[in-house]
């Protein structure tokens, strides 16, 4: 296969949030207990949090956490994770069907951020909670002015407001596993009522009402189009959530899971438009991808049913999926897609960061180590800078049983005043592609030659290779051998089933 495009800085989709590559993360199986948090540990400090998770958590590059949850939110009382911890309660966990300790919470969560360097977001409950809990926690979280609450917070060890910006309105109340699922119409008046209460707390602060669980929803468009009808004023994002996985061994139809993730995105940012239309409104709602990753859904939900009424573990092992090369390609793929449409896109939420569909695993008492998916992530985050600028490639493509034809190579660009990225997955399963592309729009622009001064690809020959603790290094990338330019024409071969990327600069 031969693709080839031209790259000029001119195709700018939009100058890219850096919200973009955010994270997750939930009280949920060894997320935080024995996963960030593990007293005792040999890299644990007197503060219980591992420190080489939080090398790695650095190294991943993640901006904004979005925290507590995810399902746990729509149940969870955000006082009982304050104050002296031997007196914090343990509660049962009805979402993931564990015990819950609470000794983290707000105080000491925002602890390790400050350690990993990342911003909070937070999710309120507006499961079996609602407007008052939720100002309750603004006040306690923002508010420098004396009251009841932020003494409370100064005794519990922290005088400054905790200054969050990005507050979630719930979570997945789409969903009828969702703790108080409600209908669009009971929840976008919930979420306006609420929206708007915190806002004459705070305005500076930047909201994000309940979108849909995933494009395969009943209510899907529905839903999004009645709930803006609702909050169209209150809010500024609307959320996606999607994960993705191979069924059946199809890895050709996995590996167009980024033209599903595409279409979510248009489709909810036309009926944000349509919205729009409607009131006579020039305001842009924009696209909060707060949960997104490859999660092998469904081997949850058959270990799910094995429960007894009586079990509530701590901390047990769950959605502990083991990544493999096809899957980090996919995932690579995806973070190509929220690149392209960065102009609508302005935060998103790798979801899970820890043990819990995650890029990084540890075992207690012993290491932590990078899933495959580390790498893109990782990799993008760092060499992602600037502005996103399409790559039109012209290549060949697959047949698939959702979309139809797909092309066989998807491609973005990033260009800074340094130089350009070119993120780029071939999702063929056969065929290697030959990449031609044209860099001299690029080269005039910036009003110098290009060179390639970093390249990584990830690929295996053995799709389903995989990182693991007996074998933690199993797959990485490498360089991407032969990649150069050569008068101003960028030359690589990309083997089938691989993502790559190369700094130009
Ligand atoms: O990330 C795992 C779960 O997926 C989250 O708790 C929930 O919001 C979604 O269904």
């Amino acid at each position: 296969m031969t693709a080839s495009a031209r790259l000029d800085p001119r195709d700018e989709i939009a100058g890219i949030d850096r919200r973009l590559f955010g994270g997750f993360v939930e009280h949920l199986g060894r997320h935080i207990y024995d996963g960030i948090f593990e007293p005792g540990h040999p890299s644990a400090g007197s503060d219980g949090f591992r420190a080489d998770v939080i090398e790695l958590v650095k190294e991943l590059g993640v901006t904004t956490i979005r925290y507590p949850g995810g399902n746990f939110v729509s149940g969870y009382n955000w006082e009982d994770g304050i104050g002296p911890k031997a007196e914090r309660p343990r509660r049962l966990d009805l979402a993931w069907h564990a015990t819950e300790t609470n000794q983290v919470g707000l105080h000491e969560f925002q602890a390790w951020l400050d350690r990993v360097g990342s911003d909070l977001m937070l999710a309120v409950n507006l499961g079996t909670r609602g407007t008052p809990e939720a100002l309750d926690l603004l006040e306690y979280a923002n508010t420098s002015v004396e009251t009841a609450r932020t003494t409370e917070r100064a005794a519990n060890g922290r005088e400054s407001p905790f200054a969050v910006k990005m507050w979630c309105l719930g979570n997945e109340m789409d969903g009828f596993w969702q703790l108080g699922h409600r209908s669009a119409a009971d929840y976008g008046k919930l979420a306006s009522r609420t929206a708007k209460a915190m806002r004459m707390l705070d305005p500076s602060i930047e909201l994000v009402v309940c979108g849909s669980s995933s494009r395969t929803m009943p209510t899907f468009g529905a839903w999004e189009r009645e709930v803006l009808e609702h909050t169209f004023d209150d809010v500024d994002f609307i959320s996606c959530h999607a994960y993705y996985q191979e069924d059946d061994g199809n890895a050709q139809e996995f590996l167009a899971s980024g033209v599903d993730m595409a279409l979510f995105i248009e489709q909810v940012v036309a009926t944000a438009d349509h919205v729009a239309a409607v009131r006579q409104s020039d305001k842009r709602i924009m696209v909060s991808f707060d949960e997104w990753n490859v999660w092998y859904m469904s081997r949850w939900q058959e270990e799910a049913l094995t429960y007894g009424p009586d079990e509530w573990p701590v901390a047990p092992r769950q959605l502990e999926d083991r990544y493999n090369a096809l899957d980090a390609v996919v995932f690579g793929d995806l973070m190509i897609t929220l690149l392209q449409h960065a102009d609508r896109v302005r935060s998103a939420s790798l979801a899970q960061l820890v043990n819990v569909i995650a890029p990084i695993m540890t075992e207690p008492g012993g290491p932590a180590w990078r899933q495959t998916t580390f790498f893109p992530f990782s990799i993008t985050a760092r060499l992602a800078q600037g502005r996103a600028v399409r790559v039109p490639l012209e290549s060949a493509s697959f047949r698939s049983e959702r979309f139809g034809d797909v092309a066989a190579l998807n491609a973005v660009a990033t260009v800074d005043d340094e130089g350009a990225t070119l993120f780029v997955v071939n999702r063929s399963t056969t065929d290697a592609a030959a990449l031609r592309l044209d860099l001299a729009p690029l080269a005039a622009a910036l009003g110098r030659e290009l060179r390639v001064v970093e390249s990584h690809v990830l690929h295996e020959d053995d799709l389903y290779a995989a990182n693991a603790l007996e074998d933690p290094e199993r797959v990485g990338v490498r360089p991407l051998d032969g990649a150069a330019v050569a008068a101003s024409v960028l030359t690589a071969d990309l083997p089938p089933v691989s993502w790559t990327a190369v700094r130009l600069a």
